[in-house]
C-alpha cells in the first residue's frame, strides 16, 4: 500500500488499481476464490439426482449435481477427453449421466467414465482416473459450498468462524434454521463493479442515511452511520412504530420458530468472506452470493428465504422482498458509480476511510495478505 500522510481520523483505502488491474484480479481468483470455500448453489435447486447447476468459481466452471444416493457432488466442468465444456447452460437435469456433446464420452453422476465410443477397445483406460475431476463439497445453511483447493482450508474456521466472530456464538444462526427455509424469491443482479467495492459497501453504513431511506426508516440506528457489523453480537433494533422488516414497515409474515426473544425485532448482517452476505430478520433470511466474473463485473444472486409453510401457502412476500431489493439496487448503483473512477488519476492512490469505516481496512489487509501468498 502507498504511504501517505493522512490526518489521524482517516486511513487509506486500497489504490484504484486494485479495482481495475486484470493481473491482480487473476491473482484474487487464484488465491481467494479458487482457494477458499465458495458458496455455490442452494441445495434445494438440486431437487433430484441428475439436477445440476453450473457456476463460475474463480477461473473455473464447476458442475454441481446430485448423485443417485442423494449426496451433492461437484466436478470441474471439463471433459477429460479433449476438454470440451460438458454443460454450458446454467441449470438443467440429466437422467443418469453427463454426455459430452463432442465425442460422447459419458460420465455417471459420481463422475466416473461409464461410456465412450470404442471404449471397450481401450481396456487400459481407467474409468475413475479418466472420470471428471472432483471438487470438494460441504453443505451448510442449505447451500452447497465448494472448494477447488487440493487441501481445503478448515470450513469450521473459515466459514463458521466468520459467523461466530460476528454473532459471538455460532448457535445464534442455528435459531433461524436456514437450511430448512424455502426460497421465496430470487433476484440476480449483474453489477458492473469489482467485487471488493460490493463487500466494502456491505460492511459500512456511513452511506445508509444518504441512499437507503426505506432501510433507515425500519432501522433508525442505521441513520447514524455506524455499521452493526462492527459490534460483536449486536443486531440493529427495529424502529418503535415499525411492525416488520418490510418496505413500508408493515407486518411481515410468520416468525421463524426458533428465533429467540432477544433476536426478535432485530436485524443482523454478517459477511462471510470472500463472497457471501447473510441478513437475519425474525421472519426471513436474505443471502447474497457473489460471482466475480471480471475485474469490473460481479453477478450477485440474492435469495429471500422464508418458512416453508409461508412460501407453500403463497403468502404475499412482496413488501418483505421489496425492502432489501431496493437496498440492493441502491447499493449496486453506488458501487457502479465508483467503478469507473477507480481508473481515474484522482484515485490512483485511493481514497480514505472515516472512523465508522475503519474496519474495512481490516478487509483490505486481508485481501493484501491473500495476494502476498502469490509472491511467496
Ligand atoms: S471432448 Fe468430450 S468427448 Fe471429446
Ligand atoms: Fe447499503
Amino acid at each position: 500500500m502507498t504511504t501517505r500522510d493522512l490526518p489521524p481520523s482517516v486511513i487509506a483505502t486500497l489504490p484504484g488499481g486494485h479495482y481495475t488491474d486484470e493481473r491482480l484480479f487473476a491473482l484474487e481468483q487464484e488465491h481467494i476464490f479458487e482457494s477458499m470455500w465458495f458458496c455455490a448453489v442452494r441445495a434445494s435447486d438440486l431437487g433430484r439426482p441428475g439436477a445440476f447447476r453450473t457456476v463460475q468459481v474463480g477461473r473455473e466452471s464447476v458442475l454441481v449435481t446430485r448423485a443417485r444416493d442423494g449426496s451433492v457432488r461437484a466436478f470441474l466442468n471439463v471433459c477429460r477427453h479433449r476438454g470440451a465444456r460438458l454443460r454450458t447452460e446454467e441449470s438443467g437435469e440429466v437422467k443418469r449421466a453427463f454426455q459430452c456433446p463432442y465425442h460422447a464420452w459419458t460420465y455417471d453422476l459420481d463422475g466416473r467414465l461409464v461410456a465412450a465410443p470404442n471404449l471397450t477397445r481401450m481396456p487400459d483406460i481407467d474409468r475413475v482416473e479418466y472420470g471428471l475431476i472432483n471438487v470438494h463439497v460441504r453443505e451448510w445453511l442449505g447451500y452447497v459450498w465448494v472448494c477447488l483447493a487440493g487441501e481445503p482450508p478448515s470450513f469450521e474456521a473459515d466459514v463458521v468462524g466468520e459467523v461466530r466472530t460476528r454473532l459471538g456464538d455460532e448457535e445464534l444462526i442455528g435459531n433461524y434454521g436456514v437450511d430448512a427455509l424455502a426460497v421465496g424469491r430470487r433476484i440476480v443482479y449483474d453489477v458492473k463493479a469489482n467485487w471488493k467495492l460490493i463487500v466494502e459497501n456491505f460492511m459500512e453504513c456511513y452511506h445508509c442515511a444518504t441512499i437507503h431511506p426505506e432501510l433507515t426508516e425500519v432501522l433508525p440506528e442505521f441513520a447514524g452511520g455506524y455499521a452493526a457489523q462492527s459490534f460483536v453480537g449486536h443486531g440493529a433494533r427495529f424502529g418503535e412504530d415499525v411492525q416488520g422488516f418490510t418496505v413500508d414497515g408493515s407486518e411481515g409474515v410468520e416468525r421463524i420458530p426458533g428465533v429467540s426473544e432477544d433476536q426478535d425485532r432485530r436485524y443482523y448482517a454478517i459477511t462471510i468472506k470472500p463472497q457471501v452476505f447473510v441478513n437475519l430478520v425474525p421472519d426471513h433470511v436474505i443471502i447474497h452470493r457473489m460471482f466475480p466474473l471480471a475485474v469490473d463485473r460481479t453477478v450477485v444472486e440474492c435469495d429471500w428465504l422464508f418458512r416453508e409453510d409461508v412460501v407453500a401457502e403463497g403468502r404475499d412476500l412482496g413488501p418483505s422482498v421489496e425492502l432489501f431489493h431496493r437496498v440492493n439496487a441502491q447499493d449496486f448503483e453506488a458501487c457502479e458509480r465508483c467503478q469507473p473512477a477507480m481508473s481515474s488519476r484522482a484515485y490512483a492512490r485511493g481514497g480514505v476511510l472515516v472512523p465508522s469505516e475503519h474496519h474495512i481496512g481490516v478487509f483490505h489487509d486481508w485481501v493484501l495478505g491473500r495476494l502476498a501468498r502469490a509472491s511467496v
